[in-house]
């Protein structure tokens, strides 16, 4: 069945774009434990689709484990993202996201990300020239503002998105300005959903099952993030916790189990060199808190091949348990 976000099962349980770390590997592993969650992909500039760049072409592969898939653009031209549609659409994904929630300092100086929060025309052009030119869903991510705060503008912003034929917006509850300090606000996106009749999912400092059932409210899901580095099950826990009914793993696996996976799945995609250099932040994510974590972190940030990390994972098993 074609995906849209009006028929998709609520709520929606999505795992966050991150750059850098939720790759093919990481969603198809996720996808293993939780098949019901919507993937999204790292973000990937329109500009270089538009340019055929291998590298962004590759960057928005992914395998049917790991439907739904949406791809996240990026970029600040109208006319790039209508041009880099067509990759989107030969990759079979299942829809297309853009960008508005990067407050990365180079992305923001460039005017992309969620420089386009201080763009609302730029952002509602960019939303419709994209709508107006696939068949694919269109949604947005975005932040709650740029330096502040404001409702007036916050509500316009979202407002023209959806008359721009935007499906779904996932609002992450800080401005750019807090870029990951504070607490994420999740207020101002319970109102706006109020006036909105298309989706939106929250975003912001969900790390286990029961905050997720705390923050749903009126909402038609929920999006996480960084509770995943190193802890890829706990979309499994807050599926089942979303979905009491929904299937349980037969034998839980041990996060040496899941970790040793990912290691298999990087390698696969990316190659043993690459994979495992990407690797690294991720091993070291899963012994953290761990009793004697930082000898071990300071052997897994070099490891090189699969070989090399298996065996420091041996070695771990034993103090971990
Ligand atoms: C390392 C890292 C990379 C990220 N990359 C992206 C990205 O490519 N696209 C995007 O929309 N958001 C990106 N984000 C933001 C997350 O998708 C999410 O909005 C944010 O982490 C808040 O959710 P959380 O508290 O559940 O982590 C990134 C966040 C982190 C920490």
């Amino acid at each position: 069945m074609k995906f849209t976000w009006e028929k998709v099962k609520k709520p929606i349980l999505a795992l966050a774009p991150m750059e850098g770390y939720t790759d093919s590997a990481f969603r198809q592993l996720v996808k293993e434990y939780a098949p019901g969650v919507v993937c999204f992909t790292e973000f990937t500039s329109a500009d270089a689709l538009k340019y055929n760049s291998k590298k962004s072409i590759g960057k928005i592969g992914f395998e049917k484990i790991e439907k739904p898939l949406i791809v996240q653009l990026f970029g600040k031209h109208p006319d790039h993202f209508v041009e880099a549609i067509k990759y989107v659409e030969e990759s079979g994904a299942d829809g297309i996201d853009i960008n508005m929630g990067c407050p990365a300092k180079n992305v923001v100086a460039s005017q992309h990300g969620s420089a386009l929060l201080k763009n609302p025309e730029l952002a509602a052009e960019i939303t419709h020239s994209i709508v107006q030119n696939t068949k694919l869903p269109v949604s947005v991510k975005m932040r709650i503002g740029f330096k502040e705060y404001n409702e007036a503008d916050f509500t316009d912003f979202c407002l023209n998105l959806e008359k721009a034929g935007a499906t779904n917006l996932t609002i992450h509850g800080r401005t750019t300005k807090q870029g990951y300090s504070g607490l994420a606000d999740w207020d101002p996106i319970y109102r706006i959903k109020k006036l909105l009749k298309i989706n939106v999912i929250g975003n912001g400092d969900v790390t286990s099952p029961e905050i997720a059932l705390e923050k749903l409210k009126n909402l038609d899901g929920i999006m996480v993030g960084r509770a995943t580095f190193g802890n890829p099950l706990i979309m499994y826990h807050i599926y089942k916790a979303l979905y009491p009914k929904s299937k349980k793993i037969a034998s839980m696996p041990t996060w040496i189990e899941v970790a040793t996976k990912q290691i298999r799945l990087s390698v696969e995609v990316k190659g043993e060199k690459r994979g495992m250099l990407e690797m690294r932040k991720h091993l070291a994510a899963y012994i953290k808190g761990f009793p004697g974590a930082a000898k071990y972190r300071a052997k897994l940030v070099r490891v090189e091949t699969e070989k090399e990390a298996l065996g420091i994972l041996d070695e771990i098993k034993d103090i971990s348990l």
